[in-house]
């Protein structure tokens, strides 16, 4: 339960919609308690009335005739008067609660989704993105559920226990004791069956969300499923599974059954006892008839409120559950810590310093003992077989991780040193697998841009990046949505796209992982033209495993299993014949000849 505690923050952010909707809940309840003591108060009236009558004559009874009526209607306007206020105040006791419960509901999400955002790349490796889609959409519905229903119904029980047990003890204490005794059992009873309920559901929802994930799944490889022409052995498959679903469902619903026959027969219980101890009673004189119908009225007030313990249990239980699965995010912090930010760090010299680095999750080691400098302005291709560490150096460099050894300089200054956004926005990088998001390609181009970057700059952008014509092509240009519900582009038109990207950023430092292996030798050259360019002064990284790429280099890095193997201008490394650079422009010359 203590996993909850995390909460009080936000109570105490809405306190007083909280204290408010205390004081409505007990509003409520005061009025509520009120009226079984009014009819109390009519049956007696009516019960005297009538032992009167039995000596009067005719034009007498008349007359006490209308007396009684008058009495009666002031008896029930006063009933309609205490419902309509009970009324009220339990709509304004949800409209303070429940309200409170969507307020923090939204607080939640939103502060994990910013949460989220601020932990680095080995936290996205370890944690499953559907789990964390869990629970920021079930988690905090859960949540929700205990701060809204559980706590409202919570204190209205508090409430009406107190109000009725009070004013039941005060009629006759007693019959108070004998009508209460059933209470306990439907409450355990209940809970019992609750967790049944509980335990029964929690299987149902893994079974639908089985059942969800596999039609998603299916649906994301539809063509494989129909290439291979294996849509029968997948009805059958999802079949078997919504079975074992049905079953699950058909067991939840036989213990719901048990469910209303308990709280009946317990009611029916209390019923019978008030009945017979207060008749009882009536004859010992110690209450009058109408306390009889004011406790059947008070037991079954309270049969609703004793049954929902149970309910509301679960519900605390569940939520404490999932705000430990919350906690587990809110305490998440991100080993990559951001320096501060400088106003100059200039345009920088990169150097790497004996930087060794193994990936966390799988221990690979990626990069060893790596030293290299790059000086601004300078062109550079790291080339090497894929694995050697090519797209390691660029994550390092962005810090999506740190090093385990050697450091990582700009400027001289260790890269931990500058803040995120600086570092990131020096650096325009094109990531190996692209991502584009479901908006416009417009939108995306700007993504890292000045806010305001007029619609000419990012065409510009787009036709260094070799893109330009092709958006124009598209029936709604620049505005064309991509995505799910939009247009499919080509992997290398998304290369292209995010290459436009980095250059809107407009950064210093611009590095492309393998950014036109999907598109062919001819644009790519056409590109690299473009580039040429544009990127003039400014420092480029080009990785790659291709050598149509490398003209007009100033450095070429080669890779091999996470180590510098060669390390000088092109004119140099040519001359090494036993190298993989000179290997590969040989391969280069010997295709384009044939
Ligand atoms: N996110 C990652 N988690 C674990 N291992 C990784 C990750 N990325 C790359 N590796 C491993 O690190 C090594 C270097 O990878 P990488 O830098 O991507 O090589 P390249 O870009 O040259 O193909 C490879 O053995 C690869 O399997
Ligand atoms: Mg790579």
């Amino acid at each position: 339960m203590k996993e909850l505690l995390y909460l009080n923050k936000y109570l105490l952010k809405y306190k007083w919609h909280f204290l408010f909707g205390i004081l409505f809940v007990v509003g409520s309840n005061y009025f509520g308690v009120l009226i079984p003591q009014e009819i109390r108060e009519a049956l007696d009236f009516v019960n005297n009335e009538i032992q009167k009558y039995k000596g009067l004559d005719p034009t007498q009874k008349s007359s006490e005739y209308s007396i009684l009526s008058r009495v009666l209607m002031t008896f029930s306007l006063t009933v309609v008067g205490f419902a309509l206020l009970k009324g009220f105040f339990m709509f304004m006791m949800r409209q303070t609660i429940i309200v409170m419960s969507r307020l923090i509901e939204y607080d939640l999400r939103k502060d994990l989704f910013h949460k989220l955002l601020t932990l680095d790349t080995k936290f996205f490796k370890i944690n499953k993105t559907g789990d964390i889609m869990a629970r920021m959409s079930e988690d905090i519905s859960k949540v929700r559920m205990y701060l809204g229903p559980a706590l409202l119904y919570g204190i209205n029980i508090v409430a009406l226990f107190t109000f009725t047990i009070y004013t039941m003890f005060s009629v006759n204490a007693e019959l108070s004791f004998y009508a209460l005794l059933p209470l306990p059992f439907l409450s355990i009873s209940i809970f019992l069956v609750s967790k049944m309920i509980n335990k029964r559901s929690t299987v149902i929802q893994a079974q639908l969300s089985k059942l969800t994930s596999i039609s998603q799944e299916t649906y994301s490889g539809i063509r494989v499923v129909k290439s291979y022409a294996k849509e029968d052995s997948f009805v059958k498959y999802f079949a078997e599974e919504c079975d074992d679903y049905k079953e699950k469902s058909l067991d939840l619903a036989r213990i719901n059954a048990y469910f209303f026959p308990f709280m009946i027969f317990f009611i029916s219980l209390s019923t019978l006892i008030v009945i017979y101890v207060g008749g009882l009673k009536v004859e010992a004189g110690t209450i009058s008839p109408g306390n009889i119908a004011e406790f059947i009225i008070y037991v079954n007030m309270l049969t609703w409120p004793v049954t929902s313990i149970g309910w509301i249990a679960s519900l605390v239980q569940q939520a404490a559950a999932s705000q430990e699965r919350l906690n587990y995010l809110f305490n998440q912090t991100s080993e990559i810590k951001e320096g501060n930010p400088h106003t100059n760090f200039g345009n920088g010299d990169i150097v790497f310093e004996n930087v060794s680095f193994s990936y966390p999750e799988t221990g690979i080691k990626a990069l060893d003992d790596v030293s290299f400098r790059i000086k601004v302005g300078e062109r550079v291709a790291v080339i090497g077989r894929t694995a050697s560490g090519k797209s390691t150096i660029a994550e390092l460099l962005l810090r999506m991780y740190d090093p385990d050894q050697g450091r990582i300089t700009i400027n001289g200054e260790d890269i931990k040193s500058f803040s995120f956004e600086e570092l990131r926005s020096l650096v325009g990088y094109v990531p190996q697998d692209v991502f584009l998001f479901s908006d416009t390609i417009s939108q995306n181009i700007a993504l890292g841009a000045n806010q305001n970057i007029e619609a000419s700059r990012i065409a510009q952008y787009a036709q260094y990046a070799g893109i330009r014509d092709e958006i124009n092509d598209l029936d709604d240009g620049f505005e064309t949505k991509i995505g799910e519900r939009g247009v499919t582009l080509s992997g290398g038109q998304k290369q292209r796209v995010s290459i436009a990207r980095a250059l809107a950023t407009e950064s210093k430092i611009i590095i492309l992982d393998d950014s036109l292996s999907a598109v062919d030798p001819s644009t790519e050259q056409k590109i690299l033209n473009y580039l040429d360019s544009e990127l003039e002064g400014k420092t480029s990284i080009i990785i790659t495993h291709r050598v149509t790429t490398l003209d007009n280099l100033d450095k070429v890095l080669v890779l091999e299993d996470g180590k510098i193997v060669e390390n000088g201008s092109p004119d140099s490394l040519i001359k090494d014949e036993d190298g993989y650079y000179f290997k590969m422009v040989q391969q280069l010359n010997a295709r384009y000849e044939n």
